[in-house]
């Protein structure tokens, strides 16, 4: 990786609203930062084969973005993962009820079985950032759970 005064090189095409596509309108700007910091972000970037440092730095930018959606309390949309043993008593039926409560959040489950006890589920949710919390403190307080985590993540409307 170069300096900073690199020129950032960015001729990406972004996909519009339903299909139409448009020109990206590019706006290059210099930041001075720590060259410590510089030279530790450009190995992370490397090793992580991101192909310029504007993707990179954009890529921080949504990730900020998404994370001021949540806070904000706007829609969100996201994954929750749990793996549990079918076995265990009640923990289906406690989980299926969970999500027959919470239905118009919940837009697709799928469950996979990964082998003769154990389950993994992905429950797709969209909602605002509340109500998706509430059905993870929902799920994550039913027992005989081996893992619950989420995926926070957007609907991608607030992003370019
Ligand atoms: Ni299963």
């Amino acid at each position: 990786m170069g300096t900073c005064k690199r020129k950032i090189d960015c001729n990406s095409v972004a996909g519009g609203r339903k299909g139409e596509r448009r020109k990206m309108s590019i706006v290059r700007f210099s930041i001075s930062l720590d060259r410590d910091l510089v030279h530790k972000f450009d190995r992370k970037i490397k090793a992580e084969r991101c192909p310029t440092r504007s993707k990179a730095v954009g890529d921080l930018i949504r990730a900020a973005l998404v994370r001021t959606e949540w806070q904000a309390g706007e829609e969100v949309a996201g994954a929750i993962v749990l793996v549990y043993d079918h076995h265990k008593k009640d923990v289906l039926r406690k989980l299926t009820n969970v999500q027959h409560d919470c239905h118009e959040s919940i837009i697709s489950t799928q469950h996979i079985h990964l082998d003769h006890d154990n389950c993994l589920e992905i429950v797709a949710v969209r909602d605002k950032a509340a109500g998706i919390d509430a059905i993870l403190r929902r799920l994550k307080a039913v027992k005989g759970l081996k893992h619950v985590s989420m995926a926070a993540g957007t609907t991608g409307s607030h992003l370019p």
